[in-house]
């Protein structure tokens, strides 16, 4: 699936029918992989994706490396940002195994550094920019099959 959009509301908006579409009662545990450069609005994503289970003011975990939220009715979502992690050491230090063995959302910014890591199967969200329009984002949305 592919979606263009214009704002950082309409790349929340994005997010939040992700969630809303995953929130089916199925898969427990669900790892989404982002991919895109600095600035390119995957904590937007994520901060729609979040709203959707009633979690507001998400934030870059650019320094925490992890946020974790519930919602309401317990929906557990693990927020990563591994712009900083070089390497096995770095993410066993975090947790990161236990984290992705429990049942939840993982949103992972920066996939690119972990993807030896990315346990399958993923869904996978890759943000570019378009060249011709500053406010413009394409996002791709690519489900593994069994990730749903
Ligand atoms: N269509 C768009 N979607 C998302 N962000 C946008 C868009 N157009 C402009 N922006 C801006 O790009 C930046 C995205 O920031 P952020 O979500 O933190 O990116 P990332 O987490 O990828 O580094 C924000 O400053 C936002 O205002
Ligand atoms: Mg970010």
């Amino acid at each position: 699936m592919q979606y263009i959009t214009k704002s950082p509301e309409e790349t929340s908006q994005v997010g939040y029918e992700l969630a809303k579409k995953l929130d089916t009662g199925g898969t427990l545990r669900t790892f989404i992989a982002m991919r895109g450069e600095m600035g390119v609005g995957k904590t937007a994503f994520v901060r729609g994706f979040a709203s959707y289970f009633g979690i507001e003011g998400v934030k870059s975990p650019t320094y925490a490396v992890m946020n974790q939220h519930t919602s309401k009715n317990s929906k557990r979502i693990y927020h990563f940002d591994m712009y900083r992690i070089e390497s096995d050491d770095d993410l066993y230090s975090i947790g990161y195994d236990d984290y992705i063995e429990s049942d939840g959302y993982a949103l992972v910014e920066w996939s690119e550094n972990i993807e030896y890591a990315i346990p399958h199967p993923a869904i996978y969200v890759t943000i570019a920019r378009d060249d011709d329009d500053e406010m413009a984002r394409i996002i791709t949305v690519e489900v593994e099959e069994g990730a749903i």
